[in-house]
């Protein structure tokens, strides 16, 4: 079975179960401040999990681009990758468990769909703690379904607990699905969820009951949901009786494009290997972040930095397996024709993720040569001293200041008999961690800050500030990022140039005048094909026929939003903008107070 069939039969069964197919929601989180990217087809679904009703209903599934970057460095193994695609269904306070697993198994074990032997399916169950008892329920509906005690194990909130770790929001206990490759146990112990590689997880159903507060505390939510995810490439790779997620259709004509720009194979030694599969995964995420319509750049903050990272990670392997410059374009256009007929927005921004690619390429080559040429001042000056240890802080300024690698630094060392202060580093970069935590999965600080009063106000004047700038500077105006806090909001948007007076005093007129009028605030589901006849901004995400819900502000605003707003304009009070500037170039950023 391919990933194409799969994906297909997937939404077909649920489908059949009553669920609304939805399409995936952009990698990059508009409404969700606690992550950089959409690491879970959960995370857009946040609103309707806490009881917002959904303009699709109660049952809903899709395929869902997903980015994790915590793993990065277990790429390379069979099955660590940094973007994948997950495959979910969800109960909104409808279905729970039993339905829940149920569904799970027959599709995993029924001859009509995956057909795995039951007899190489394990699962894991969460074993309860002062909080939550043991989810005896779920074992016993596998119980049921045939899968016996020895192959069910009951593990801790580490393995079996998803949720936003150490952050507040829905969450609760989980089972996951394993399937058994076949490999020899590595010992005693090995069990699903053991490093060795022998059991694939492809499947996990989240019973999500609970809401974890500030405090660490746990509220129970107002509905019982279901949140699963089904990994694409793991369990495609299960279905093929491939050992790895690289040895798929998915990977195949990226891996050849690699190969057709050095003269390795891929199926060379442990060390090349480990080299293909790493550019591979990172050029696979890159061009899926690139190609995203929310547009993200390279840069040092936030998302741009994740993908500033992945792109030089990809450099740093490309040049051990001896590409050469420019060598990710080719693979880039590898992974936009092997997925466009599923992501289109991929073929529409082409051009971006290309130039995109060759420019960081660039950038990064000009960081090497100058901080190749910075190390060599260094090493000079150390022999002369006859001195043979590189100061753990002067490794780390390299790093960090002129952006040059460790294991770059570590290699020219090497060559030149001189070792590195370890320890003097790694104390230089956990103060540094410590003092920018950009670049982590959870610094995101772009959408809604919560969902308080002040907040919702704020983002529901940015609606009139889009139609607004719209309005004064023209139609080519487009939300380019949000982000909204009790105490201000902050819009991006593109336009090429600076904002004059006048426009800023007339948008902010225009905005008071949408105030002053106290529209109500009305919202209604209809299809992404009526919302744009209907005049409604949007962005292009949502598939033909799916459901959204447009926001209407009296004869001024009509957005595609997921809420929250408030019920009438009138609520609003006074709106001033703060401060007009440059964003990154041809996109300009706002800042406004309500008064
Ligand atoms: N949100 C769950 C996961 O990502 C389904 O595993």
């Amino acid at each position: 079975m391919t990933a194409d069939q799969l994906r297909e039969l997937y939404l077909k069964f649920f489908a059949s179960k009553g669920h609304a197919v939805i399409s995936s929601a952009s990698l990059i989180p508009e409404n969700d401040p606690t992550v950089l990217f959409t690491t879970a087809g959960m995370h857009p679904l946040v609103p309707y999990l806490v009881g917002e009703p959904h303009p699709s209903g109660t049952r809903l599934c899709n395929c869902q681009k997903c980015v994790r970057t915590g793993d990065i460095e277990a790429v390379g193994d069979p099955s660590h990758l940094t973007f994948f695609e997950m495959l979910g269904n969800w109960s909104l306070g409808d279905y729970f468990k039993e339905e829940a697993i149920s569904w799970s198994y027959e599709f995993l074990t029924s001859p009509d769909y995956l057909g795995f032997d039951p007899s190489r399916l394990s699962v894991t169950i969460f074993e309860g703690n002062e909080v939550v008892p043991c989810d005896d329920e779920s074992r016993a509906i596998w119980n049921r379904l045939g899968i016996p005690d020895e192959r069910i194990f009951a593990l801790p909130i580490e393995d079996n607990w998803w949720g936003p770790a150490g952050q507040t929001g829905p969450c609760g206990p989980d089972t996951e699905m394993f399937i058994d490759t076949g490999k020899a146990a590595c010992g005693p112990d090995c069990r699903p969820g053991c490093s060795c590689g022998r059991f694939f997880e492809v499947w996990n159903d989240v019973f999500m009951q609970y809401d974890k507060q500030a405090d660490g505390t746990y509220a129970k939510l107002k509905q019982a949901n279901v949140d699963t995810g089904m990994g694409v490439e793991r369990t495609v790779a299960m279905l093929q009786g491939k050992s790895t997620v690289f040895e798929t259709e998915l990977f195949t004509p990226i891996l050849a494009a690699i190969e057709a720009g050095c003269n390795k194979q891929f199926d060379g030694d442990p060390e090349t290997q480990h080299a293909f599969r790493v550019v591979a995964d990172h050029l696979r995420s890159s061009v899926f972040i690139l190609g995203d319509d929310r547009g993200v750049r390279p840069g040092n903050l936030g998302q741009g930095y994740v993908l500033r990272r992945l792109i030089r990670r990809a450099v740093r392997y490309a040049k051990q397996l001896g590409l050469d410059e420019g060598f990710a374009a080719p693979i880039a256009e590898a992974v936009i024709a092997n997925y466009s007929h599923v992501y289109p927005e991929l073929k529409r921004n082409r051009g971006h993720i290309l130039s995109e690619l060759m420019d960081e390429e660039k950038r990064f080559a000009k960081t090497l040569t100058r901080g190749m040429a910075e190390l060599e001042k260094v090493l000079e000056r150390m022999a002369e001293h006859n001195q043979t240890t590189l100061a753990g802080r002067v490794a780390f300024n390299l790093y960090d200041t002129c952006g040059f690698p460790l294991e770059f630094t570590e290699e020219i060392c090497n060559e030149r008999g001189v070792t590195i202060d370890r320890a003097g580093f790694d104390k230089a970069f956990a103060k540094h961690k410590e003092v920018s935590k950009q670049g982590s999965d959870k610094a995101f600080k772009g959408g809604l800050a919560d969902a308080s009063v002040q907040t919702t106000r704020l983002h529901s004047a940015t609606h009139l500030l889009h139609k607004a700038l719209q309005m004064v500077l023209g139609d080519h105006v487009q939300q380019r990022g949000s982000n909204i806090t009790a105490e201000r909001l902050r819009f991006d948007f593109s336009h090429p140039d600076k904002m004059t007076q006048e426009q800023l005093a007339e948008v902010e007129k225009l905005v008071n005048g949408a105030i002053e009028k106290d529209f109500p605030v009305t919202m209604e589901p209809m299809t992404i094909e009526q919302a744009r006849e209907a005049g409604a901004m949007a962005l292009f995400e949502a598939k033909y026929g799916e459901q959204v819900k447009v926001y209407t502000m009296g004869d001024f605003s009509k957005e595609v939003c997921g809420g929250p707003h408030v019920g009438r304009t009138g609520e609003l009070g006074h709106f001033r903008i703060q401060k007009e500037g440059s964003s990154s170039a041809g996109v300009r950023r706002i800042k406004a107070v309500l008064e």
